[in-house]
């Protein structure tokens, strides 16, 4: 590793932390790095040479943390799991970087209320875990779920596969508890699903990615939990008869659609080609395949109900094919074929990876003039569709084979492109970041990047909360 140019100021800082919170909440970069830590995410974006990090016990640690950062202009990173592909979390050269890692208690929970109260350092799982034993359910579910940080999670606004239903993280969560970047503390922990209190401050935190306050605690939603689950597979040669289906399902299934995942034939090709272990799950070729879930109440009517739905869908010429997982392992299998991409840095390591949307009637043709603009310009390049459907939001992972910076650029600038034309958005959920601060004023307009800015200003008028992250 080279020499950290540590400037007296930024010295100074660390000494003044270390002298306020203790060398225990406050360790040298280098002594971090000789323990393992790692400070990038995994967008790929590298980390910078750190100066220090963080660990606070409380929210007043942090607060005290980060007023002392405040009053000397020194930028400060915040970092969950790491999991984030936006390159918000990996830090730059001369931050400090602060981790909410001892800070991961479940609270409270409260039956009556439906909520649970936890710090921002508990993993997702543990959440989800904890939801259950209180016979309760925490619906937010994504491949990093073992890993990530609730906090991260926020600040974030983390989707993955049961949005449909049950919504992005912001519809989870009502209260939040943060610091801001001058150290002082919004303790906003409500319980209510009502609050229409003046500006809301929780749903500005949301989303923010470490640019606006660090998120300490937070009161979350529980939902019910679902006693029965049916998931099938289905196979469909148009994309009118998969809106058909969505649309059908939505409003014929009494538990509603909890997750409608599609993926195109390219992406299923080279799942099954890379993993022998996952399983085909339907024998033929279809256009389009789409992974169908419901959940309820009632286990036994659903599951009849169910296959009656899927009966209708056939008779209707909706579906060419589908299979219904008659256990819980096989809907395992099912879902293991769309969580492969997990495993796609390793494959790829050179992909060019996209997560945009568009309204659900855009979709088909977006992946369209998407898969065919490339095919003409890079002929031989593989270009992978699947995505949370229901939800506008397609995943889109490129691979021009021997491409350098400039063919990369020319990608990126042509799916933007078509992103612009159809009115969608550069970024679906995995956030701005670092990665696409470039591509934000494709999808907002000089008005709204200028509100961005003045609420960026007021909140932390000497940018040290995620600096360079979202708004460059
Ligand atoms: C997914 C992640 C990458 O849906 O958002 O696979
Ligand atoms: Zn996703």
């Amino acid at each position: 590793m080279t020499e950290t140019p540590i400037t007296l100021s930024a010295a100074t800082v660390v000494d003044q932390l270390v002298a306020a919170l203790g060398p225990d909440i406050v360790t040298l970069a280098a002594e971090a790095q000789a323990d393992g830590r790692r400070f990038a995410d995994w967008s790929g974006v590298p980390s910078g040479d750190v100066l220090a990090l963080v660990r606070p016990r409380s929210t007043e640690d942090l607060s005290r943390a980060l007023a002392i950062c405040h009053s000397a202009g020194q930028p400060v990173t915040v970092q969950g799991g790491l999991t984030g592909l936006a390159g918000g979390a990996s830090a730059l050269d001369g931050e400090i970087a602060v981790s909410l890692e001892r800070m991961k208690a479940i609270e409270e929970v409260d039956p009556i209320s439906a909520t649970m109260t936890v710090q921002a350092g508990c993993i997702l799982q543990t959440v989800q875990e904890a939801a259950l034993q209180a016979g309760y359910f925490f619906p937010l579910d994504l491949g990093a779920r073992g890993s990530c940080t609730i906090g991260g999670v926020l600040a974030t606004n983390a989707g993955g596969n049961r949005v449909i239903k049950y919504g992005m993280t912001r519809d989870l969560v009502l209260g939040v508890e943060a610091v801001l970047a001058d150290g002082s503390v919004i303790s906003g922990l409500h319980k209510m699903l009502k609050n229409n209190s003046g500006y809301d401050l929780k749903n500005l935190l949301i989303g923010s990615e470490g640019t606006l306050g660090v998120i300490t605690r937070v009161v979350l939603r529980l939902r019910p939990r679902p006693l029965g689950v049916s998931t099938a597979w289905c196979g469909l040669s148009n994309f009118e008869s998969v809106t058909s289906l969505l649309r059908r399902a939505q409003s014929e299934l009494a538990g509603g659609v909890s997750a409608f995942e599609v993926m195109w034939p390219s992406y299923l090709g080279f799942v099954l080609g890379n993993f022998p272990e996952l399983r085909r799950p339907l024998a033929g070729e279809h256009a389009f395949h789409v992974l169908l879930e419901t959940d309820g109440a009632d286990p036994e009517a659903q599951g009849e109900q169910f296959e009656g739905f899927l009966g209708r869908m056939f008779e209707d010429e909706i579906l060419d094919d589908a299979a219904v997982a008659m256990s819980d392992q096989a809907a395992l299998d099912f879902w293991a074929v769309r969580d492969a991409p997990g495993e796609f840095p390793r494959l790829i390591p050179k992909m060019i990876a996209f997560d945009i949307s568009f309204a659900v009637r855009d979709l088909a043709d977006a992946a369209e003039r998407i898969t065919q603009g490339l095919d003409e310009r890079y002929p031989g390049s593989l270009a992978l569709v699947y995505g949370h459907l229901g939800d506008g939001n397609l995943h889109l992972i490129i691979d021009v084979p021997g491409a350098t910076k400039e063919v990369v650029e020319a990608v990126e600038a042509f799916v933007y492109g078509v992103v612009s034309e159809l009115n969608g958005s550069v970024s679906a959920e995995h956030g701005i970041g670092l990665k696409k601060r470039n591509v934000l004023s494709r999808t907002r307009t000089p008005a709204e990047l200028a509100a961005m800015v003045a609420i960026k200003r007021g909140l932390d008028p000497k940018s040290i909360l995620g600096r360079g992250r979202i708004l460059g």
